[in-house]
């Protein structure tokens, strides 16, 4: 596995698809959006000049549609509806440098300017023309392709057109691409994509490509520097926006450095042949060369079908946002699937993420290490008394694991490497029990190490999530160091041991509160109880002898069931009882009187027996929906544990 930002160091250079301004955002475009973001934050800590790009794709036939459905002239629709993707690019946090719009007169004139060189390079020709036109797709088919007078790509019905037309001759290139494709086995990613485009080409002769539309049928679009009747096909115009950005001052750009080419163009699936083979073609031609890779991702997918707003499946990516926060919705998207794979966006899947990845492991994580270092250091960060060689090995090593596995886009292998430190951290807290350590006084030696070392653990996973989470982590990174983490070097930074001691923090709240689901009612309880008089036990009505011998079938009414603790908190108003929300199969609050022998922070993670089927009832105005089993003797209480791990409800007989 070899890393690519830690090799070269230098220059990179990210762009997303200029999106059309035809339609709202949705979760789609926020993906694609977000995973540039991340690559060009990161490269920024590892200290690299970076250059991200994004932008909006203007012009054309849906545009101008668009616009005169609303009543709008095709500028002030762009610029209006432009708005939406700037506004929510910023809710997301996305540091893009620049933003470009295809109705900018510079990148009009780089149109032209690269229109012209092909057209006197003789790579431009004029035709006669028949074809099968799609509006919508804006584009021709054949006899051949056409499905039943349908489009075969959108399925909208298409006309028969016979005009002149202009046309790049891209059949020329079709056996430099393939050779271009099999040198560079990097260039098209996922490699199941980059089989996909070989096949297209083993199978197919590039045709050439159409490039004009006469101006009479469609204006909005950059008119032909050859020919004033026509105006260019949108996607060539689009397409340059990569390049162009990098020729004149797009606001962050400014032609200052040597930008092009791209490093990695990261696309959908659905627009991979107009990148891999139009826009490597057309770069060809120009003797430009071509970008470093093009990364086709997977679709979000609702109801069955790719998201979008046209089929009304769209997920509002702001309304995600006002709920859940932007750091929650960056971190699901690129946890949850391959990138490169579709995925089925649902609700319910991302509130399981925030409380099973945000909330349990790392916001508990987080907050019992600050109550701890309050606790036991009031808040000072301690000296350690030695390195935990095991630990400071896994943080500085996942550093080269993160940098290969986004050099491959994989990000989902990045969030699992750093998990593993989230979970390792959350384990050396349960193995070295530092509320023992406290009771024995070992308040030096041994207390200091483990309060210091999960200090500077977690100072690692910010630095890691930072370009995933960027809002939290700079709050977490500031908390420990307070130091700005946009401004690191994260190199030199993730270094084991740079925790400054003796350094005041605050504590910190919880990062990401639990999204409380509606808890699945437990199962009903199995008998009804017999009703008892006031002030009676069954002690006292039977002599002990006959109750304390019970049957099988009553024992069998009693449903006790393994239960994993996901978050404690003492009842507000009370000494002893703790609110536990708990894992038995399904979410559950229980509420324990165990606060006289249990911190909440030590609770967590423990797996636990609990009375599943008792009626709910409420203690100091909490519901409790079961009950924690514990054993006592003249020492205290202890809860009754599992003596290996077993997964959460199962049934204990
Ligand atoms: O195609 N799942 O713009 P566009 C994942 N203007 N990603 C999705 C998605 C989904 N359901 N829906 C959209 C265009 N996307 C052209 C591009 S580039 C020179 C010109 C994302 O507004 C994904 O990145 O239709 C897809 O490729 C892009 O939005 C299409 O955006």
């Amino acid at each position: 596995m070899e890393g690519k930002f830690l090799m070269e160091g230098n220059f990179f250079y990210v762009t997303t698809p200029i999106y059309y301004v035809n339609d709202v955002p949705h979760i789609g475009h926020a993906y694609t959006t977000v995973a540039a973001d991340i690559l060009a934050r990161f490269n920024r800590l590892m200290g690299n000049a970076v250059f991200f790009l994004t932008g909006t794709d203007e012009h054309g036939q849906k545009v101008f549609k668009a616009a005169s459905d609303s009543g709008l002239s095709p500028k002030a629709h762009t610029d209006k509806l432009c708005e939406n993707f700037i506004n929510l690019w910023t809710k997301l946090d996305i540091t893009n440098d620049a933003f470009i719009r295809t109705t900018h007169p510079d990148h009009i004139k780089i149109v032209q300017e690269l229109l012209q060189r092909l057209y006197d390079k003789g790579e431009i020709v004029k035709r006669r023309y028949e074809g099968w036109y799609c509006t919508h797709d804006e584009r021709f088919w054949t006899d051949k392709d056409v499905k039943d007078g349908n489009c075969p790509d959108c399925g909208r019905a298409v006309e028969k057109i016979e005009e002149e037309n202009y046309f790049f001759l891209m059949s020329k290139y079709h056996d430099k691409l393939v050779r271009h494709i099999k040198d560079n086995p990097g260039y098209i990613m996922p490699e199941s994509r980059r089989n996909e485009v070989l096949g297209f080409l083993r199978s197919n002769t590039l045709g050439d490509l159409c490039i004009s539309r006469p101006a009479q049928r469609l204006s909005w679009g950059v008119p032909m520097p050859f020919d004033n009747n026509y105006v260019t096909y949108v996607w060539f115009d689009a397409l340059i926006n990569y390049y162009s950005a990098t020729r004149y001052p797009v606001s962050g750009a400014g032609g200052k450095m040597a930008l092009w080419p791209a490093s990695v163009h990261i696309v959908g699936k659905d627009i991979l042949t107009t990148h891999a083979v139009f826009w490597s073609a057309m770069l060809m031609a120009l003797d430009i060369p071509l970008p470093k890779r093009i990364f086709a991702h997977g679709w979000w997918i609702t109801r069955g079908q790719k998201m979008s707003k046209s089929l009304g499946n769209a997920v509002d990516p702001f309304e995600i946002i006002e709920r859940y926060g932007a750091d929650a919705l960056r971190y699901f998207l690129f946890r949850e699937v391959t990138f490169g794979l579709d995925g089925d966006f649902s609700g319910e899947a991302l509130v399981g993420r925030i409380n099973t990845d945000l909330a349990n492991d790392l916001g508990n994580l987080a907050s019992r290490s600050f109550a701890m270092l309050n606790k036991y250091f009031n808040g000072k960060i301690p000296t350690p008394d030695e390195v935990e060689i095991e630990l400071k090995g896994l943080a500085e090593g996942i550093l080269f694991k993160i940098d290969a596995h986004l050099d491959g886009l994989a990000y989902n292998k990045a969030l699992d490497e750093i998990w593993t430190l989230v979970t390792y951290l959350n384990k050396y807290i349960d193995m070295n029990k530092p509320w023992v350590l406290a009771k024995n006084n070992e308040t030096g030696g041994r207390l200091r190490t483990v309060i210091y070392s999960l200090l500077e653990g977690l100072r690692f996973v910010s630095l890691y999530l930072y370009p995933f989470m960027p809002k939290s982590m700079a709050m977490l990174y500031t908390r420990i160091t307070k130091g700005d983490i946009s401004k690191v070097n994260l190199p030199y930074v993730s270094q084991w041991g740079l925790l400054e001691k003796d350094m005041q923090i605050q504590e910190m709240e919880q990062m990401f509160p639990r999204i409380e689901t509606k808890a699945k009612p437990p199962n009903p309880p199995a008998m009804r109880q017999k009703p008892q008089a006031a002030g009676t036990s069954p002690k006292e009505e039977c002599p002990m002898n006959v109750v304390d011998i019970i049957d099988i079938a009553d024992f069998a009414k009693v449903r006790l069931k393994t239960a994993k603790i996901i978050s404690a908190e003492a009842v507000k108003g009370s000494n002893k009882l703790i609110r536990l929300t708990v894992d038995s199969g399904e979410e559950r609050q229980v509420v324990a009187g165990i606060g006289k022998h249990y911190t909440p922070e030590e609770l967590i993670g423990k797996t636990v027996v609990i009375v599943a089927n008792l009626k709910p009832a409420k203690l100091m105005g909490v519901e409790s929906q079961g009950m924690v089993l514990a054993a006592s003797d003249a020492d205290g209480l202890t809860l009754i544990t599992v003596d290996r791990e077993i997964p959460p409800g199962a049934l204990v007989k």
